[in-house]
């Protein structure tokens, strides 16, 4: 075969697969079989390795996954992406009716035509087709400016890389990627089976699938996408959305099948209401409608606020609540030795994850909801809201259940347990107590407390069972042969151990202090203590009002810092960390070290109120760190903010640090 006749085989098949590809996966009305479409696959794919640069760009090849890449470009959008206001019930819904018409000067008694749609809970994306092939991909990103994922976004079928009829010279589509319920099912088996930690809920894996630094894994997940609007058009206007719609239908792309046209927002309260109830019955996650005002014009007149359009909402469902049993009330002991009950209940599918836990934060709290243990219990739960048990059935007991008490003695070590009156809560005081030992010292490699790389729980935990390591400070007189003993740890990483051991003794008093893990005592307290006192003697030597005059102590980190420095076991700690070594006065920061957020990693979760999540995104990855959407042992911080979720909830089983908004700004703003 020539060139010439290779160029025409190529071009032939690519349409061809490319037209199967929409009947297959966008009309979902296949008119070959699987076998003939992966034959003519086959035959493209041999072509294009014998004549790559015969390969076109809407090659449907390029979906199998491109080669992985550090890091993604950042895009940005012709048009910003905007985000909605919310309507969270009906009454709000008639109301934003009401401002809409006021705003663009209508009667209170004429109708405004809108669209319906469901609102789709997955991740928006930008398509941009330039001559109708697609030519980049992007994120949402702040609104403004997104990731490229171009290479991700071409492995997800049902978005086409060419256009069909006529399409405009430029056009972006606007939609939002997802994945359906099945296949997240499918996901989380196969990374159960792996031994992978499941993902939380659809969402967070689409989000996750679609970030993928590696296209093939991208690839391995069926995604799929629902297109719902356009940015940047060339070459063509539209009079309404639906029109709007129409166009994107008629270039091939993949609407939603149960878009509705309504002539007022009393229709569209019925679809808001009708689909509240309906939505289980779809295979992919919706948290709400979208209601449009179709009218360009009108949309044009009404304009847009900062938060998003005032001529569109988002009606949001309410929370949804699900029955389960409480099998058992289990008591975790954190760092800090603060003790919390955690109904383990039989797991329930609710609003878009599988719920088998339920922090209940405090005795007081069981006995006000009397929950207990084998009853009949109402969760409740909303998108990514922290799951609740709302409230149990009494009538549904049979007799068996057991009502809780907070232990008298730590589960863990048995110590007899404190009670701290003015905050209903419970501590095992018992410094030594395995599970606080084993945070602690956990805590203490962390990379905000003396960074200790290859210090994680699995090492932690044997270095403290083999008795190698009783307190944090023991650390620095382990010899590399003693370290080399434990399970899969080699000379080698033995030796970066004590080496990553040796690098932390000069970390210096901020982090020292941190590293400490006294009770409410965080980074940025950490922070301003450092300021003021120049050694860690100086700090154990200080009285409350002393502590209490550093700005930003107050009484609760005074009162924590003389009582821990007052324990017995604590007696003479600036003196002991000296004599292994550790430097315990303040080290000035120089320019080069410690002066940013380098190789710390957090996670936002909830709603963010001084900024966008983007925002806060942004702006910890110019000081260094990641922001990454998933909690987990390497996660350095939470930033929860009203509505935090299930993200909030693991951090809190992990021990990790958690801010509010306020306080992450503080940390930055120290930096
Ligand atoms: S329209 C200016 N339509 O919801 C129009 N958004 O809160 C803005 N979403 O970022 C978007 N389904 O990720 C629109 N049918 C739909 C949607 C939808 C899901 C998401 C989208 C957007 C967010 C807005």
């Amino acid at each position: 075969m020539d060139q010439e006749q290779a160029r025409q085989r190529i071009d032939e098949l690519t349409d061809e697969i490319n037209y199967h590809s929409y009947r297959y996966y966008v009309l979902d009305d296949p008119e070959i079989s699987d076998q003939q479409f992966d034959a003519m696959l086959a035959e493209l794919q041999e072509l294009e390795e014998r004549f790559p640069e015969l390969q076109r760009a809407d090659s449907p090849t390029m979906r199998v996954g491109a080669e992985p890449s550090d890091q993604f470009a950042t895009v940005e959008h012709a048009v910003p992406m905007l985000s909605l206001d919310k309507s969270f019930d009906d009454n709000e819904l008639i109301e934003f009716d009401r401002r809409l018409k006021r705003h663009v000067g209508m009667d209170s008694d004429e109708s405004i035509a809108y669209v319906c749609e469901l609102k789709i809970d997955g991740l928006a994306v930008s398509l941009r087709y330039e001559e109708g092939t697609l030519v980049q991909g992007a994120t949402r990103g702040d609104g403004r400016r997104g990731e490229d994922i171009t290479a991700n976004l071409r492995t997800v079928r049902s978005i086409p890389l060419r256009l069909r009829s006529d399409p405009p010279p430029v056009v972006e589509v606007r939609g939002e990627v997802f994945l359906p319920v099945p296949e997240f099912e499918r996901i989380n088996a196969e990374r159960a089976e792996n031994g992978e930690e499941p993902f939380a809920n659809p969402r967070n894996c689409a989000a996750g699938s679609v970030r993928q630094l590696d296209p093939s894994i991208t690839a391995s997940r069926r995604l799929d996408i629902f297109c719902f609007g356009t940015g940047e058009v060339e070459g063509t206007t539209f009079d309404t959305h639906l029109e709007e719609l129409e166009m994107l239908r008629s270039l091939g792309l993949r609407l939603n099948p149960h878009v509705m046209a309504v002539d007022s927002v009393e229709e569209a309260r019925e679809y808001c209401l009708g689909w509240t109830d309906k939505r289980s019955e779809l295979d992919y996650e919706v948290d709400g409608v979208v209601v449009k005002a179709d009218s360009v014009h009108l949309q044009k007149r009404a304009g847009a606020t900062s938060h998003g359009p005032r001529w569109a909402t988002a009606f949001k469902f309410p929370a949804v609540e699900a029955q389960t049993t409480v099998k058992d009330i289990e008591v975790t002991v954190a760092r800090t030795g603060q003790l919390t009950p955690v109904a383990v209940m039989e797991p329930v599918f609710v609003d878009g994850s599988t719920v088998s836990r339920a922090i209940l934060h405090n005795e007081d709290e069981v006995a006000r909801k009397d929950i207990r243990i084998g009853d009949q219990v109402i969760l409740r739960k909303a998108g990514d809201v922290i799951p609740e048990i709302v409230k149990s059935l009494p009538e549904r007991r049979t007799g068996g259940e057991k009502v809780f008490r907070m232990p008298d003695d730590c589960p863990v070590c048995g110590t007899e347990v404190e009670r701290v009156e003015e905050r209903v809560a419970t501590r095992c005081p018992n410094l030594n107590c395995p599970a606080r030992r084993l945070s602690l010292l956990t805590h203490w490699g962390g990379r905000q407390a003396m960074d200790i790389d290859g210090l994680g729980e699995v090492v932690a935990a044997q270095l403290l069972e083999r008795g190698l390591v009783e307190r944090p400070e023991d650390l620095y007189e382990l010899a590399a042969e003693e370290v080399a003993e434990l399970e899969r740890m080699g000379e080698k990483s033995a030796q970066n151990l004590i080496d990553a051991i040796e690098e932390s003794r000069d970390r210096g008093l901020e982090r020292l202090l941190f590293a400490l893990g006294i009770l409410h005592l965080g980074r940025t307290a950490a922070a301003r203590l450092s300021d003021h006192f120049s050694s860690l003697r100086e700090i154990a030597d200080a009285s409350q009002e002393e502590l209490e005059a550093v700005p930003e102590i107050g009484p609760k980190i005074a009162g924590s810092i003389v009582d821990f420095f007052s324990r017995p076991e604590n007696e003479h700690l600036p003196e002991r960390l000296e004599a292994r070594g550790i430097n315990i006065r303040r080290v000035e920061p120089d320019e080069e070290a410690g002066t940013d957020l380098t190789g710390v990693t957090l996670v936002f979760t909830g709603s963010l109120e001084k900024m966008t999540r983007a925002e806060a995104e942004e702006l910890v990855e110019n000081l260094g760190a990641r922001a990454t959407s998933s909690v987990s042992g390497n996660t350095d911080y939470v930033v929860a903010g009203p509505g935090a979720g299930s993200k909030l909830e693991k951090a809190r089983d992990l021990g990790i640090e958690v801010l509010t908004e306020d306080e992450f700004l503080d940390m930055v703003s120290d930096r």
